[in-house]
């Protein structure tokens, strides 16, 4: 058991936040805050999903949004592609780097995509064909990894499945979504353990919600055992719209503040992490989930 000696922190909070939003936040609002996050250090930074509009309205500016921002270099924008459509649309659209995403729960499947996961799966490989010939990226999520709204638990194996057929197809990586935030430590480690055995523990990234104020304990078990890629989401945005009950990620401001403590330098800067979070939630009109920027703001002189 060791921890990694660096972590990459994956943003997640413009995508998987902003897509649970009743109220969709504007375009300009959801380009402030990824040149935000950009500007407080994050170097990946999920910019939007190229999903049907009819199923996740709020991320169908998600063009605009690609346009509006101001790249920086250092800094990755990838993006959540559904199927061959979604990725035209997005590589239209500027992006560079993709996102797909199976399940592994066959109910979750098809509430979240229409579709089993043996279909998920055969629907990217033109995707990941195509995304193989451009040079481009592409990281494969997997779902309800430790428990589903619809079935209950899941077994690692079946994560470990899917997970490997997503590699066979040409994913660079694995994120491994605890999308209704159930998991516990325990389980967070035989996950690792099982899915490690069918894919490099340096190609596995921890996607962990915090229904139930788990996400920093799974995530220290886990850092435990060399896991270098860690999805967080500024102010705990988050939640998935066919996930029924799941809340936000794991916050990056906590994410950050652990890391921190556990002399992992991440070059975020977490005061101007913090206030790019601060923004987007006056804006939504919802306090940040996350405690470390609850108190950072209760703290801030007036
Ligand atoms: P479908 O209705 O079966 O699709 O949806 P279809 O192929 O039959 O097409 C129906 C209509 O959708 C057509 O339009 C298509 O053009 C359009 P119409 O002729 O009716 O006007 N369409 C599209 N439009 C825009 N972009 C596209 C696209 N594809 C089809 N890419 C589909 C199937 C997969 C498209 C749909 O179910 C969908 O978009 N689902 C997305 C759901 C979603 O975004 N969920 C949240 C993200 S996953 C998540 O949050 C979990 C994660 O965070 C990890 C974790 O926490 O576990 C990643
Ligand atoms: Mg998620």
């Amino acid at each position: 058991m060791s921890f990694p000696d660096k972590v990459r922190i994956v943003e997640v909070g413009p995508r998987d936040g902003l897509q649970n939003e009743a109220k969709p936040l504007p375009a300009l609002m959801k380009i402030k805050l990824i040149d935000d996050l950009a500007a407080a250090g994050l170097r990946e930074i999920e910019a939007g999903a190229f999903v049907s509009p009819k199923w996740v309205p709020q991320m169908a500016d998600s063009a605009a949004v690609l346009a509006g921002i101001t790249r920086r270099a250092n800094v990755r924008y990838p993006v959540l592609v559904p199927n061959l459509q979604g990725f035209e649309a997005a590589l239209a659209a500027g992006a560079r780097e993709i996102s797909v995403f199976a399940a592994a729960s066959e109910s979750f499947s098809q509430k979240n995509t229409n579709c089993s996961i043996a279909e998920s799966l055969a629907r990217f490989q033109p995707v990941l064909e195509k995304a193989g010939s451009l040079g481009i990226p592409v990281r494969g999520y997997v779902s309800c990894v430790l428990g589903c709204p619809y079935e209950g638990e899941i077994a690692p194996d079946q994560v470990a499945a899917v997970a490997s057929e997503l590699i066979s197809l040409g994913c660079n990586e694995i994120s491994l979504g605890d999308t209704i935030g159930v998991g516990t430590p325990k389980a967070a480690r035989r996950l690792i353990e099982t899915v490690s055995r069918r894919v490099p523990l340096n190609q596995l990234a921890a996607h962990f919600h915090d229904t139930y104020g788990q996400a920093l304990a799974n995530l220290y078990a886990v850092l435990e055992m060399g896991v270098g890629i860690v999805d967080a989401s500024v102010a705990g945005l988050g939640g998935c719209p066919y996930a029924p009950g799941a809340s936000g990620n794991v916050a990056t401001e906590d994410v950050v503040y652990m890391l921190g403590g556990l002399g992992i330098e991440t070059g975020i800067d977490l005061q101007r992490l913090a206030e790019a979070g601060w923004c987007a939630m006056d804006h939504i009109g919802r306090a940040p989930s996350g405690s470390v920027s609850r108190v950072m703001r209760q703290k801030r002189p007036v």
